[in-house]
């Protein structure tokens, strides 16, 4: 192998550029030259991509974002988009390229295997909802940004004795609501996989105050059926709480931070296992963290296969709320 890509895409993860530093300084340091590819798919698609150095990669692994940019690629879905990216690939010699991104951007990866070209997905979102790794790149700095909020607001909230609704981000997935909620001391967390009725929450919520507590922090995640505008709509044409309520909506401040140590030694890690697949010509395949250990899982099974949420730790949250 010559020459390799590298392209971020999706929302954006805190240790995005770590990854994009480690798979372009260990693509060097085999002799390769890298390409990097601006806007993710779309950039693909126009043949926007140009060689990147190890000088280009300096001072980026404590940025947050991704010094590439990113996007949600529609064209990329369609017959013609890829074959479009295909010809740009051939036209530059890439013969390799590596893709770091979440689940859309994987299914992306899995189409560019189909049709014959190597590729080497980096397991990265904020939502943990991938397939293939226990935990992706940006999970943990959001996961501190969601705390770091819910530790403020129960310090004003206590100050009132009032209850707060926290929204946090995962799109379909309750991870972040569900680790967010019991690292914070959540008396109610809300997530997609678990169905809650707003009766039974209105009910919690009133067992708090009626024991006295001096607030109530309600986690919802932005994908469960009643998030957070929904739900305080209803409480409010329904319900004497006894809290006063009040809803924080955490949304991008979760994505855009500084990634944190776990997330740059995972970054680093994935991305120069991603070029040691390239090397070896294990394509196709997910880069992911699985029992601590670095792993590959063939992309096929990532984009067909939905990664379930450890609902025990649900249980246990339930248990500690009382
Ligand atoms: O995939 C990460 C994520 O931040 C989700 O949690 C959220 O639902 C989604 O992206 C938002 O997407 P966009 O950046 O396209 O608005």
């Amino acid at each position: 192998m010559k020459r390799i890509a590298v392209l971020t895409s999706g929302g954006d993860a805190p240790g995005m550029n770590g990854a994009i530093r480690s798979v372009v300084r260990t693509g060097i340091n085999r002799g390769w030259e890298v390409f990097g590819v601006r806007r993710g798919y779309d950039g693909l698609i126009n043949g926007d991509l140009k060689p990147i150095g190890s000088r280009d990669v300096s001072n980026i692994l404590q940025l947050g974002g991704t010094i590439l940019g990113s996007a949600r690629s529609h064209e990329f879905e369609t017959e013609e988009g890829r074959e479009r990216a295909l010809k740009a690939l051939r036209k530059h010699n890439i013969e390799g390229i590596v893709i770091i991104g979440g689940n859309g951007s994987q299914r992306g990866a899995y189409t560019l295997t189909e049709s014959g070209f190597p590729v080497v997905g980096v397991a990265s979102t904020i939502d943990n909802d991938l397939y293939g790794a226990d935990i992706t790149i940006g999970v943990n700095t959001a996961l501190n940004i969601a705390l770091e909020a819910i530790d403020r607001l129960k310090v004003t909230a206590s100050s009132h004795q009032r209850g707060i609704l926290v929204e946090v981000m995962g799109r379909d997935c309750g991870y972040l609501a569900l680790m967010a909620g019991i690292a914070g001391g959540a008396e109610v967390i809300i997530i997609p996989e678990i169905e809650t009725a707003p009766d039974r929450v209105a009910k919690q919520l009133r067992e708090a105050y009626e024991k006295g507590k001096p607030h109530a922090l309600v986690v919802v995640a932005e994908g469960a059926k009643y998030n957070a505008e929904r739900l305080a709509r209803y409480f409010k044409d329904h319900y004497e709480l006894g809290f006063e309520l009040r809803v924080t909506i955490l949304g991008y401040v979760q994505r855009g931070g500084t990634p944190d140590a776990s997330d740059r030694l995972l970054a680093t890690r994935l991305g120069a296992a991603a070029t040691d697949c390239l090397a070896r010509g294990e394509v196709g395949v997910l880069v992911g963290l699985i029992k601590n250990e670095i792993a590959t899982t063939p992309l096929k099974v990532v984009a067909t296969t939905k990664k379930p949420i450890d609902l025990s730790l649900w249980d246990l949250a339930q248990e500690l709320a009382k």
